[in-house]
């Protein structure tokens, strides 16, 4: 799957080699011009500058260059943060004059600055770039390519002190959504330690840690016995929370087994079976709300958007939210659309329940699970006796960053 999906969203710009293309000297032709290692066109039109790779075009807006100066007054690169201030920079402006030397693209602008840009930088950080990469690799999965994946748990004692360790267990949560760490001792304290080695908590309504049991303490079917269809959690918020943890301390009864289900799979495969209902879900925004009036909980949050959201400039998804318990009243889709959005939202329904994509998990004391909140459904299966289960959000940004400090796309 991963191989397919690199096959069709295949990064063009890794390599950096810019290769020259059909210039023809006209009055909008500004320069070709060759050096040792690199060979670059360049075209200045009206509205941009062209630069060609490897037969594509890629084209800058000249605002944009002014920008993007990596010059040191117009940008820190200490900081990584910019200097130049974009709401002074002329709307019309035009460079003055423009040159290729050492592989960089050299601007000169009206006022005199001078611009230097890296060719493989331009490549990496056009438009045209970013539309055929992908932002993160993903394996998306159903039962039997999650089985053959034989995706190793990380082991508790290595997990703490080696980074070698935290690295495969982050590479293969990226990948699958969805990733282990066994050998935990089964206490809160422990699991809270574990997942702070991954990211920072996420405080709620319902707390940091929270130890969970089927006592109905909060207005929540959750805290219940009952069984719990696959679902994304706090749908209702704004951002919903990004990473789900639970660690089964102690269960004395049957039952209770976790459903983790793929949404990205469901939704790929909605995409290519019905690109028009893929469309219409990841366009038409719905609410979720969670409201809570108890003696000690007061609630009431809102959160509104599409169930699949995808990056608009590469059509990549990155959220999904599917919450048929939370979902709220739907006032936001006109009369004449409303079917439609039932049909689109039922065949993505279909395919989240197909047997073949369900993964069904026994959490037992030791095994802590960390599901992408934003991606991987849970659910689970009714229980009798007496079950603790502890667990935590934890906030997404910061799991995303200690990724990408490792060297990983995310
Ligand atoms: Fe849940």
């Amino acid at each position: 799957m991963l191989g397919a999906l690199n096959r069709n969203l295949r990064p063009v710009l890794r390599q950096t080699r810019l290769r020259l293309f059909g210039l023809r000297k006209t009055p909008t032709c500004a320069a070709q011009i060759r050096c040792a290692t690199t060979s670059a066109a360049l075209r200045l039109q009206d509205d941009c500058l062209v630069l060609n790779y490897e037969g594509t075009p890629l084209r800058f807006n000249y605002v944009w260059l002014r920008d993007h100066c990596r010059s040191a007054s117009s940008f820190n690169s200490a900081t990584n943060q910019r200097n130049v201030d974009t709401g002074s920079i002329d709307l019309s402006i035009r460079p003055q004059s423009t040159a290729v030397e050492d592989g960089q693209l050299v601007l000169t602008w009206p006022d005199g600055h001078v611009s230097k840009y890296d060719l493989s930088w331009l490549a990496r950080n056009s438009y045209e770039g970013q539309k055929r990469s992908i932002v993160q690799p993903r394996v998306f999965w159903n039962l039997d390519i999650y089985e053959k994946a034989n995706i190793e748990s990380a082991k508790w004692d290595t997990f703490l002190t080696c980074d070698h360790e935290l690295k495969k267990f982050l590479r293969s949560y990226l990948l699958y959504g969805v990733a282990f760490v066994d050998g935990v001792p089964a206490t809160v304290e422990a699991t809270k330690e574990v997942t702070q080695r991954v990211s920072l908590m996420r405080e709620t309504t319902y707390g940091g840690m929270w130890s969970f049991t089927s006592d109905l303490s909060r207005g929540d079917t959750a805290y219940t016995q009952l069984a719990l269809d696959r679902h994304t959690d706090t749908s209702y918020f704004q951002e919903p929370c990004g990473i789900q943890v639970f660690h089964c301390l102690k269960h004395e009864g049957t039952g209770g087994r976790t459903l983790l289900v793929d949404g990205f799979y469901a939704a790929e495969k909605l995409r290519q079976r019905s690109p028009e209902n893929f469309e219409l879900l990841s366009t038409v925004h719905i609410g979720h709300e969670y409201i809570e009036s108890s003696d000690r909980h007061q609630n009431h949050m809102r959160g509104v958007g599409p169930v699949l959201n995808v990056y608009p400039w590469n059509n990549e998804l990155y959220l999904i939210r599917y919450n048929n318990y939370d979902r709220s009243v739907i006032n936001t889709i006109p009369h004449d659309v409303v079917q439609r959005w039932y049909v689109a939202h039922r065949q993505l329904t279909t395919e989240l329940r197909r047997p073949e994509n369900e993964l069904w998990v026994k959490l037992t004391p030791g095994k802590v699970v960390f599901i992408d909140n934003w991606r991987v459904m849970h659910g689970r299966e009714a229980f009798t006796g007496t079950r603790q289960l502890c667990g935590c959000y934890l906030t997404r940004d910061d799991v995303l960053s200690t990724a990408r400090c490792f060297g990983l796309q995310a």
